[in-house]
């Protein structure tokens, strides 16, 4: 765990900083005296296996992480896998997404294609990579537009780079806010958007978890053409059940993840 823990602290400080909307809503959950055990924290890359899924897993895979589960999401374009510390249940899951290249337009492949080969080739399929942010030049506004009209994920992506777009507070080991409701009534209360794509909850008890998230806050971002507003990290929220043989579900479902993915995607018309 100590090990896994050193790789979650340079991560997590990184979003803090980028994210104050992320540090007030932390704040604030810890005033109540609450504890913030992190269910799982989620990064996002392209498909390409010189920066793939595999490639930003092996710092979790050398400190014990195992391969768990993995999702499609059709419409997105998207696959994901998620891992598990072994020996250890309350350690954060670790989820990473990657879009699905050779499934996009010929613009979008030629675009991340220039991208990679931006990206100094010590740090290809290099276990660093999840550490080091955006590690192309500039982005341009029009081209992290045109992204978007396409895939929001993709133009996410082509700003921000390799660091978490999320991590996820555990409503379980919450002792005051210790359900979905009065985890949302508290944001809510404190001024935070929830994103509202299939529902404020995804999931159910039912379904053995429960998920919502605030909407990604818009943080000012240097382009070519000048500075603009655009969506950064979002904070997510879950609750999981035991199953009929009394433990706690430790999956995802990939129905519920799809629409946490447009946290970041709330500017449509
Ligand atoms: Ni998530």
């Amino acid at each position: 765990m100590e090990k896994a823990q050193k790789l979650f602290d340079p991560i997590w400080e990184d979003y803090l900083k980028q994210n104050p909307h992320v540090k007030k809503i932390y704040e604030l959950f810890t005033d109540l005296g609450e504890r913030v055990v992190n269910d799982h924290i989620a990064f996002r890359t392209y498909n390409d296996p010189r920066i793939n899924i595999d490639v930003l897993a092996q710092q979790f895979i050398e400190a014990g992480y195992e391969f768990k589960g993995e999702y499609q999401f059709e419409q997105k374009k998207l696959y994901a896998k998620h891992f598990e510390l072994a020996g250890f249940k309350d350690a954060p899951r670790i989820f990473i997404s990657e879009l699905k290249l050779e499934e996009m337009s010929p613009f979008l492949r030629k675009t991340v294609n220039a991208l990679i080969d931006q990206i100094p080739t010590n740090l290809l399929n290099s276990p660093e990579l999840i550490f080091k942010g955006r590690v192309w030049e500039k982005p341009s506004y029009s081209i992290y537009e045109k992204l978007r009209q396409e895939s929001e994920y993709a133009s996410w992506l082509y700003v921000f780079g390799f660091r978490a777009n999320h991590f996820t507070v555990n409503i379980n080991a919450l002792k005051q806010l210790d359900t979905m409701d009065k985890v949302i009534g508290f944001l809510k209360s404190n001024g935070f958007k929830m994103n509202t794509s299939g529902g404020e909850i995804k999931g159910s008890p039912e379904s053995l978890l429960e998920q919502s998230s605030i909407i990604a806050g818009t943080i000012p971002i240097e382009f070519i053409e000048g500075i603009y507003n655009v969506p950064s990290c979002y904070y997510e929220f879950a609750k999981r059940y035991k199953d009929k043989n009394g433990d706690i579900y430790g999956g995802f479902i990939a129905k519920s993840a799809d629409k946490i993915f447009e946290s970041t995607d709330y500017r449509k018309n």
